[in-house]
């Protein structure tokens, strides 16, 4: 990944690497008005009023410059000036790294000037270019040993040119601790389940102790003694112990009742003794992503000291088929008491989150939870890849949360709850099931089962399967991991609860 500075002059020094000078513009083409374009003006002006270039927003258009130095000249599109805010810029930035890793280009200046009419400063305008340049620069090479040297991203500057530079770069400190939580969170759902397993997973959440949240994990042996039948249930197939991390951050008012974050942590699915079909099951390494979501917001309302108490609960297993897995038919007792016939062994990710809720809100009596997962293929059926899932037993909750949406681009939908879907998974044996009988309204099942864990407690269930992996790069994020929720969280606590 590249380093990302501000400067208020143009830092190509020589011409032996590839240079490009980006600027943006909106859907009237109109240059930004800053003497800093310099000589370049004219050049730009002119390629705008020639080329077959709309300025809409993701557009980026790659000149060459037969000069050479810079040896680019990139023209990026913002869509209407109306539309022109901070996220449309990190979009913009985004668009802009993509065209710069794609063009080779290895040193690249960002003119952070804006047309006259746009409501942005500057320094406003560099920041949120420069991160969203960082988002859509990431990568993991960990386990790639022979990439061809042509391969390798060329990409090893960027330095925002603003007038304001210090105010910029003041303005986009926490934006880069955001971006490496985001970065933090893409990193656990990337790695494979061999590496990133419960015990390790645990050990990358102790790593968050140097910020100062405090980290607690509990093994199989504090969770019997609990009473996490639940969980429990899901791992006791896997060699691999069965965690649960407790975080917390209080960085706000004392006293004050802490908001509550809970995450599916199924490092891997097979489905268990009700396996899933082998074609695309790889995909369920990243069945831990709502998990990776709450670790990456702890770690970065830690990083920015954010003036909040807020806990984070995940609960890590791996759910495997083996002579010691939990049948369907086995009856298990949560931490609450209330018992669960497992008919299947697949739907899993709410017998963790039963035991992950209950202990939160008996332990730390949150004024709200939240918990994401990635819990029902229903869901991706639903929303596709464009949203996640909302279910909510209180009405501002979801609300608040679908503002967050809007304003981080990370959107959620609301689908309903209520007692025609509860009876859903009452049960013969037991005080319920773990699916309905018909695969009717999958994803509400799902989450009628979470809310008899919540105990009234206002709550939102995320249910983030469609959006967790993506199969194709978009404005923030490359292929692959999303990192799905830091974004939104941040921006909800912050908002909401941060005094
Ligand atoms: N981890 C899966 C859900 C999932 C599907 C996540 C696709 C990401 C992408 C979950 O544990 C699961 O297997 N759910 C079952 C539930 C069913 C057995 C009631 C499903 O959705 O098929
Ligand atoms: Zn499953
Ligand atoms: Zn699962």
């Amino acid at each position: 990944m590249f380093t990302i500075s501000f400067g208020s002059a143009f830092s190509r020094t020589q011409n032996k690497t590839s240079s490009a000078i980006a600027v943006v513009v909106a859907d009237d083409k109109r240059l930004p008005d800053t003497k800093q374009l310099g000589v370049h003006a004219k050049f730009l002006s002119r390629a705008l009023a020639n080329a077959n270039f709309t300025g809409k927003k993701g557009e980026v258009l790659t000149l060459v410059n037969p000069q050479g130095n810079p040896n680019y000249y990139l023209i990026a599109g913002m869509g209407a000036v109306k539309d022109i805010n901070a996220l449309r810029l990190e979009e913009t930035g985004g668009s802009i790294a993509a065209a710069a890793l794609a063009a080779k280009i290895a040193q690249l200046d960002i003119v952070a000037a804006l047309a006259k009419g746009v409501k942005l400063d500057a320094a406003q305008a560099g920041a949120h270019l420069a991160f969203g340049a960082k988002l859509r620069g990431y990568r993991f090479d960990k386990y790639r040993t022979k990439i061809k040297p042509e391969d390798k991203p060329k990409l090893k500057s960027v330095v925002i040119i603003a007038a304001a530079a210090d105010k910029a770069r003041k303005i986009y400190a926490p934006l880069d601790g955001l971006a490496e939580s985001v970065f933090f969170a893409r990193d656990l759902v990337t790695e494979p389940p061999n590496v990133l397993y419960p015990e390790s997973y645990a050990a990358e959440c102790r790593k968050l102790a140097k910020l100062g949240v405090k980290v607690e994990v509990l093994g199989i042996t504090a969770m019997k003694k609990l009473g996490m039948g639940s969980l429990l249930g899901v791992g006791q197939g896997s060699v691999k112990e069965s965690q649960m991390v407790v975080m917390q951050w209080y960085g706000g008012k004392k006293g004050a009742k802490p908001v509550g974050l809970i995450g599916k942590g199924v490092c891997f699915d097979t489905g268990g003794i009700s396996i899933k079909p082998s074609n695309g099951m790889e995909d369920m390494k990243y069945d831990m992503a709502g998990s990776a979501a709450v670790v990456g917001t702890m770690r970065a309302l830690a990083a920015r000291k954010a003036k909040v108490n807020v806990i984070g609960v995940i609960g890590l297993v791996e759910n495997m088929p083996d002579g010691n897995a939990q049948r369907p038919s086995d009856v298990v007792i949560s931490m609450s008491g209330q018992t669960i016939e497992v008919l299947n062994t697949d739907a899993e990710g709410r017998l963790v989150l039963a035991d992950c809720l209950w202990y939160a809100q008996s332990r730390f009596k949150p004024q709200c939870m939240v918990d994401l997962a990635t819990l029902t293929g229903a869901i991706v059926v639903a929303l596709g890849s464009a949203r996640a899932g909302v279910m909510s037993n209180n009405d501002k909750l979801s609300e608040t949360l679908s503002a967050a949406g809007e304003r981080t681009q990370e959107r959620v939908w609301r689908l309903p709850l209520g007692p025609e879907y509860d009876e859903l998974i009452n049960c013969d044996i037991a005080d319920m099931q773990n699916v309905g009988y018909a695969r009717e309204a999958g994803s509400i099942t799902a989450a009628q089962f979470l809310q008899r864990f919540v105990n009234d407690v206002p709550w939102a269930h995320l249910d983030i399967a469609g959006v967790a992996w993506a199969d194709k790069p978009n404005a923030l994020t490359p292929k692959g991991a999303v990192g799905w929720g830091v974004r939104l969280l941040t921006d909800w606590v912050e908002h909401e609860y941060a005094k």
